[in-house]
């Protein structure tokens, strides 16, 4: 009799795991903005209909998922920033994405070569130029520490994800010791202490503090079109893609990770393909005023408006080895006190 009932449990566990995977649902852990993504999500549940979970948060989902373990509910990790991309694989919560359909239409630069990750759209760090005070149209990252701009440029925490991709960017490109001359020279450069986001920045240019800020591509987009408060800031500044000599403007990704014990795999992957198409890669550009990682998909007008981006081919896991490099120089050089 007991066993019998011991029988029944572990059959009715069998069809009750075979029912949720019938289901079709997908679990979708992210530190993306709700308003950004339920977009893209309510367009893959119409067309698939694998319905999506999200658990949404601003910080921990790494540990999360880490601690969840074998029993973890997480399918998908979708994030920003090579910083987070690159945090998620060391805490060893992924397993590797195999898909023709991302090799196919994911350059090989923005993606892990080992499977772990794949961008998904791309931003890039740039300037917003005082519309009256500068007058090039064109810089490259080198000349940021030139003396000519002395007291003119605003930027965020040097300890700020955005900023650590870029300098460690750097750093991959002419190595630690030109790294933290050109750092030393940025810093001489700043108008004041580093402090708030990237349109803080602006507003800091609009009201004449500095002339030229740093900052994503997608937050003048937004000022502009988005956010009638700042839009003066917009208004005031300019966007100028700025390159490293000889080589392009500095990309960084939004990107998608396959959790290492995801319980809907098939589905997971489904999404991870839906993402890189056609469909969503619009959404990404419309929405969210990110590039699209796929050719052919038109960039929002208000990002065309920049110019053409000439992306620097430095592929982004190789940017990633030197996010520590890049860290301890900003505390080396004192760059945010
Ligand atoms: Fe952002």
């Amino acid at each position: 009799m007991i066993k019998r009932y011991a029988l029944g449990t572990a059959l009715a566990l069998i069809v009750s795991a075979t029912a949720a995977q019938a289901s079709g649902e997908v679990n979708v852990y992210t530190y993306r903005e709700t308003k950004l993504v339920q977009p893209l999500f309510d367009a893959f549940t119409k067309e698939s209909g694998i319905k999506v979970n999200v658990i949404s948060a601003s910080s921990g989902l790494e540990q999360r998922i880490k601690t969840e373990g074998a029993n973890s509910p997480a399918d998908v990790l979708l994030t920003v920033d090579l910083g987070r991309i690159d945090d998620a694989v060391k805490a060893e919560i992924t397993q590797p994405i195999k898909s023709e359909v991302i090799d196919k239409n994911v350059p090989a630069q923005y993606r892990d070569p080992d499977g772990n990750w794949t961008g998904i759209s791309m931003r890039a760090r740039v300037i917003y130029a005082s519309r009256d005070r500068v007058k090039q149209d064109a810089i490259t990252y080198e000349e940021l520490a030139d003396p000519k701009w002395k007291g003119k440029i605003c930027i965020r925490s040097g300890q700020h994800i955005y900023n650590n991709g870029l300098f460690a960017a750097y750093v991959t490109k002419h190595g630690e010791a030109k790294a933290e001359e050109w750092l030393r020279g940025v810093k001489a450069n700043l108008a004041q202490k580093p402090s708030g986001g990237d349109r803080e920045q602006a507003r800091d240019v609009a009201a004449g503090k500095c002339d030229i800020g740093i900052g994503n591509t997608y937050y003048w987009a937004l000022m502009m079109n988005s956010d009638p408060d700042k839009k003066p800031w917009a208004e005031a500044t300019k966007v100028i893609l700025p390159t490293f000599a000889g080589g392009g403007t500095h990309v960084n990704l939004s990107g998608v990770l396959l959790a290492k014990h995801a319980p809907n795999k098939a589905n997971a992957m489904k999404l991870i393909d839906w993402l890189a198409g056609e469909q969503a890669q619009k959404i990404y550009a419309d929405t969210n005023y990110e590039y699209p990682i796929r050719a052919g998909v038109d960039v929002n007008p208000t990002i065309a408006g920049y110019g053409k981006l000439n992306a620097d081919p430095m592929p982004i896991a190789k940017i990633a080895t030197n996010r520590k490099a890049a860290s301890t120089l900003v505390d080396k050089v004192g760059f945010d006190n």
